[in-house]
């Protein structure tokens, strides 16, 4: 068996049971033995191993999980966001043009794009990253885009419900039976979770629910685009099927509120129904931010993901979001990293990322700074010195 020693490390991010939520640790050492966490203690102990990184008493943290993104798609938006900045509202329709541009594209095209997006977020400490399709929007183009997304990550997602296509569009209730019928039918042996886009111009909660339980029918995990927009049913919606995760929630009812704060975890640890948050996309409408401090102190468990597309939030970067919701959404340091590592872990109902203690999967990063702090009080630096995936040095 081969390990890895990673010594000297001045802060160690674990999430982990702790005084505080980071559970953080100082002047210690991590044991990596194949792609798992198999020890941590203080440096002076450390035992050997057949290869060894002395950090120099920089931080390391988990590798974040970026729970919401949609890499499967052709061209990009520059000139949406151009005319958005000089004062155009945004309002999803660009998807369609998105929409057209994908189903042009080869799949050697598609492949390359999600390659070099998934590069990019690696390069900055995303160890995990979920891919959604949403831009194919006919069986052969909705299966394709899954089964590249999967070649990428085990964290796959059947978006078929992004928004109803041109040829569709004075049809919809047709367009649901696709989408539940030869659609779902050929995505699903690649997607892991089904989610659809719940909104105004998207799609309501009657179609919704009928798409997401079509979805719960053969085995996928529910996750939900909901209240990005406007205020509406989507968080109770996906509160009422047990979704991971509900995402965006920019604007919330009182009523929202208390329908995730009543998913409470058995164990007593925050909420069944994690709320995502979004920070890329307001950036880049220019819209108000998501209300973070409201669903904290609600209890609710909260997430931040990059919602890296080419309309609404082209950012695959996490350390950029987490400077946005600790700057723009008043969220702690601690609070964001958190979101940004065992948050994303909770959307994506995972226990085995997001942490580092024993038995966790070894991915994890190295900062160039001494401490998690700087990835929010140092915004728009190349803090991540080193990323390790699966135990596996990148
Ligand atoms: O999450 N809201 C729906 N989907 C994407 C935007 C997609 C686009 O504009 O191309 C989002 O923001
Ligand atoms: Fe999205």
């Amino acid at each position: 068996m081969s390990s890895l020693l990673i010594d000297n490390i001045g802060e160690l991010v674990t999430n982990g049971i702790g005084a505080d939520p980071l559970g953080v640790r100082r002047k210690v050492a991590v044991l990596v033995e194949e792609d798992r966490v198999a020890w941590i203690g203080p440096a002076a102990y450390a035992p050997a191993a057949d290869h060894r990184i002395d950090v120099g008493g920089a931080a390391v943290l988990p590798g974040f999980v970026d729970s919401h993104a949609h890499l499967v798609f052709a061209g990009d938006r520059a000139a949406e966001f151009g005319a958005r900045m000089a004062g155009e509202p945004y309002t999803g329709g660009g998807i369609r043009t998105t929409v057209g541009a994908t189903r042009a594209a080869s799949d050697d095209a598609l492949r390359a794009t999600v390659r070099r997006l998934r590069g990019e977020a690696l390069r900055q400490g995303t160890t995990t990253m979920e891919i959604k399709s949403g831009y194919g929007l006919s069986v052969a183009d909705e299966a394709r885009s899954l089964r590249i997304a999967a070649e990428t990550s085990s964290e796959t997602t059947f978006l078929g419900a992004h928004v109803v296509p041109t040829e569709y569009a004075d049809r919809p209730d047709d367009y649901v039976g696709l989408v539940c019928g030869p659609m779902l039918a050929a995505a699903a042996p690649y997607a892991k979770w089904i989610d659809v886009f719940c909104e105004r111009g998207a799609f309501d909660v009657d179609h919704a629910r009928a798409i997401l339980a079509c979805g719960q029918a053969v085995g996928l995990g529910v996750r939900l685009h909901a209240n990005q927009l406007g205020p509406g049913p989507g968080v109770r919606l996906g509160v009422e099927l047990g979704a991971a995760s509900v995402d965006h929630c920019t604007h919330l009812s009182d009523a929202d509120v208390d329908a995730l704060a009543g998913t409470a975890h058995s164990d007593g640890f925050g909420t069944r129904t994690v709320a995502t948050l979004l920070p890329g996309a307001e950036f880049s409408t220019r819209s108000p931010y998501p209300d973070a401090r409201r669903l904290l102190d609600a209890g609710v468990t909260v997430a931040l993901a990059t919602d890296c597309n080419p309309g609404s939030s082209y950012t695959s970067s996490m350390p950029f979001c987490i400077a946005l919701a600790v700057r723009e959404m008043r969220m702690t340091p601690a609070e964001a990293v958190w979101a940004a590592t065992a948050g994303g872990a909770r959307a994506l109902r995972r226990d085995d990322i997001g942490v580092l203690t024993p038995g966790a999967r070894a991915d994890l990063i190295v900062l160039d700074a001494p401490s998690y702090l700087h990835l929010a009080y140092r915004p728009g630096v190349p803090l991540i010195r080193q990323v390790i995936r699966n135990g596996v040095p990148q």
